[in-house]
This record gives structure tokens, C-alpha cells and sequence, in this order.
């Protein structure tokens, strides 16, 4: 019921106040009842907390001292750094977070309980402070501790375990929940960025992944693009037959997403009960020409991080 009323709730706040920036929303988000009057929201760039009126805002920014997201920098290459912020660690700033990318996000509903979530931080950073680009979080991989009694022994042995249902779907575990470029940032290349950011992680976790469904229109044709040039990039450098699987060890994408994806350049044929990738060099260049910009590139020397513990 919850999800249909956010659904069909109108738009509330109609524009922001973030950083330099004036950003027109595109949806409604369920801000606390006290904002329900507001049209605009002030919002501090760095802390996320908001607020009704400019003069709030611009006292907060006196006595605020956070420079950047809170949590840990684990990527920084040029100008770009990538905070992890763990949201049960940093509730306040995770729930502001949260409310703000409702705003340009429709058909999710709001994770209230953002003691779940990672979120990865995306920043621009100058002599000012770290200015976050956009986002994408993802839901922490529980490790539950499994007590097991050793009578004779009198020994207590502890075995980590993932998560059981994380253990049991471990092939097709979700490597992000939402993703967001803020408007003034889009179509520079960030979102292709954050996907891939997101891919390098499940690569040094040894696992394969996969976005949470439904993806917005938008989400489906950034992931659709960055899938595609991922793929083009090894078939074209590859000599020789490769597998499905083995793209999908490669690249961290999930099999069927490189199915889908390889399908619907027409690169997949059936013969014998399989699939099989039929790639020849002119057709894919012409795809290679076609798949446009590559995006920002993760270096990945510069990811300092290991899965979540
Ligand atoms: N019109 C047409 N194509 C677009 C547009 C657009 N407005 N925006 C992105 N694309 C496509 C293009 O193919 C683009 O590649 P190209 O520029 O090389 O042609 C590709 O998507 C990716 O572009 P990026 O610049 O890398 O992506 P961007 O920084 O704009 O971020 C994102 C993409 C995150 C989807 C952004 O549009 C956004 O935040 N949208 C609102 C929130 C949203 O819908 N998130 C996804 C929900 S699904 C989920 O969370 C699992
Ligand atoms: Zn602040």
C-alpha cells in the first residue's frame, strides 16, 4: 500500500539548493511532514542535512564542519574521489541521502532502513571540500557466525558464513540498488563510471553481479551501454572462441545480462542447444563505432578496499 501511495503522490518540493547549484527535481520524495509546505529545499552540500530557508542554511554552513561525505576515501585518481559510506555507521547523512535521490528517482521505493546499505560516494573535489557527483549504494553482504559445539572436545568453533540467502543466490547476488548522477553532473560520462566502480568491486569480492530491477529508462540505457562497450572491448581483442561464462568471469557481469546484451547486437546464434558468439572484426567495429563515448575510466591501482567484513 505504502509503495502505490508513493507512487501516485504528486511532486512536493520543486526545487533544491545543493553546493553551486539550483537543481529542478523530477519527483516526489517523502521528506518529513514539517517540509510538507516547501517548495524549496536548502540543502548542505557536504552533511546533506536540509533546510527551509537560505538563512538556515547559510548559519549551518559556519558551524558545519564536514568537508566531504563521512566514511572511508577508497578511490582517488585526479580530481575524483569515492567515499564508502556505511550507512548504519552514518545514519543521518544515509537518510538525507536517500530523501535527496527521491527526488530524481521514480519507481524505487525509499529504503527507510538504511542500516543495510553502502553507499558509494562519488565527489569532484577542489580546495573547497569534495563535492559528491552522484551515487550508487548496495546492500551489505551479512556474514552470520555459525556456533558449532564440539561436545567431546569441549572446543567452540566458529565458522563465518555469508548471509544464507546471499549464499544461496550467490551467483546472482545484486552489486547495486540505486544509482544517481545529480542532474548538473549527467551525460559526462559519471554514470558509466559509477557502474563500472560498481563491477570492480563484486571483481574483488570474486563474485559476479547485477543491478537491482525494474532500471529506469535512464539506468537501463547507461548499463546497456556500458555492458555493451565492456563486451565489444574483449571480443575484439580476443583470438579465437570465448564463452559466455568466460566473459562473465572476465568482466563481473552476470550471464544473462551479457546474453541479453550480445543478443541484442545480433552477436549470439543457437546451434546445437547453445549459445555461441559469432563476432567477426568488421561487424565489430561497426558496433565498436556505434557504442559511442567510453566514459571516465576506474583505475583500478587506485581502489584501495576489500570486501565489506
Ligand atoms: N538521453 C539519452 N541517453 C542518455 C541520457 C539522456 N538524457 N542520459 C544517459 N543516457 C545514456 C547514453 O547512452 C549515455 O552514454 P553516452 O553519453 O556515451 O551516449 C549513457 O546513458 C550513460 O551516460 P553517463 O553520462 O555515463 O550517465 P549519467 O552520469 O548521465 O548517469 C544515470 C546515468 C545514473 C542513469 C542518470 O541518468 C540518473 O541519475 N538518472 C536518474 C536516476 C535513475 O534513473 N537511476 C537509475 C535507476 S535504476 C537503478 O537504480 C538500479
Ligand atoms: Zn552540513
Amino acid at each position: 500500500l505504502r509503495e502505490h501511495e508513493e507512487f501516485t503522490k504528486v511532486k512536493n518540493i520543486a526545487t533544491i539548493e545543493l553546493g553551486k547549484y539550483e537543481i529542478e527535481t523530477w519527483y516526489f520524495s517523502p521528506f518529513p511532514p514539517e517540509y510538507n509546505d516547501c517548495v524549496k529545499l536548502f540543502f548542505c552540500e557536504f552533511c546533506l542535512n536540509f533546510m527551509k530557508r537560505k538563512e538556515q542554511l547559510q548559519r549551518h554552513m559556519r558551524k558545519c564542519d564536514l568537508k566531504h561525505p563521512p566514511g572511508d576515501e577508497i578511490y582517488r585518481s585526479g580530481t575524483l574521489s569515492m567515499f564508502e559510506v556505511d550507512g548504519k555507521k552514518n545514519k543521518v547523512f544515509a537518510q538525507n541521502l536517500c530523501y535527496l535521490a527521491k527526488l530524481f528517482l521514480d519507481h524505487k521505493t525509499l529504503y527507510y532502513d538504511v542500516d543495510l546499505f553502502l553507499f558509494y560516494v562519488l565527489c569532484e573535489c577542489d580546495d573547497r571540500g569534495c563535492h559528491m557527483v552522484g551515487y550508487f549504494s548496495k546492500v551489505i553482504q551479512h556474514i552470520v557466525y555459525r556456533y558449532v559445539w564440539f561436545p567431546l572436545s569441549g572446543l567452540l568453533i566458529v565458522k563465518r558464513n555469508f548471509y544464507w540467502v546471499q549464499e544461496k543466490h550467490s551467483e546472482e547476488a545484486y552489486n547495486l540498488a540505486c544509482i544517481l548522477t545529480l542532474p548538473p553532473y549527467q551525460r559526462k560520462g559519471y554514470g558509466k563510471f559509477l557502474i563500472a566502480f560498481s563491477y570492480e568491486l563484486s571483481k574483488k569480492e570474486g563474485k559476479v553481479g547485477t543491478p537491482e530491477r525494474p532500471l529506469s529508462d535512464l539506468g537501463l540505457l547507461s548499463y546497456r551501454g556500458y555492458w555493451t562497450r565492456v563486451l565489444l572491448d574483449i571480443l575484439k581483442k580476443h583470438k579465437g572462441n570465448i564463452s559466455i561464462k568466460e566473459l562473465s568471469d572476465m568482466t563481473a557481469i552476470k550471464a544473462e545480462d551479457i546474453l541479453s546484451t550480445l543478443q541484442s547486437l545480433e552477436l549470439i546464434q543457437y546451434r546445437k542447444g547453445q549459445h555461441v558468439i559469432c563476432a567477426g572484426p568488421k561487424v565489430l567495429d561497426r558496433h565498436l563505432k556505434a557504442a559511442g563515448r567510453g566514459g571516465l575510466d576506474v583505475d583500478v591501482s587506485k581502489l584501495i578496499w576489500t570486501p565489506y567484513k
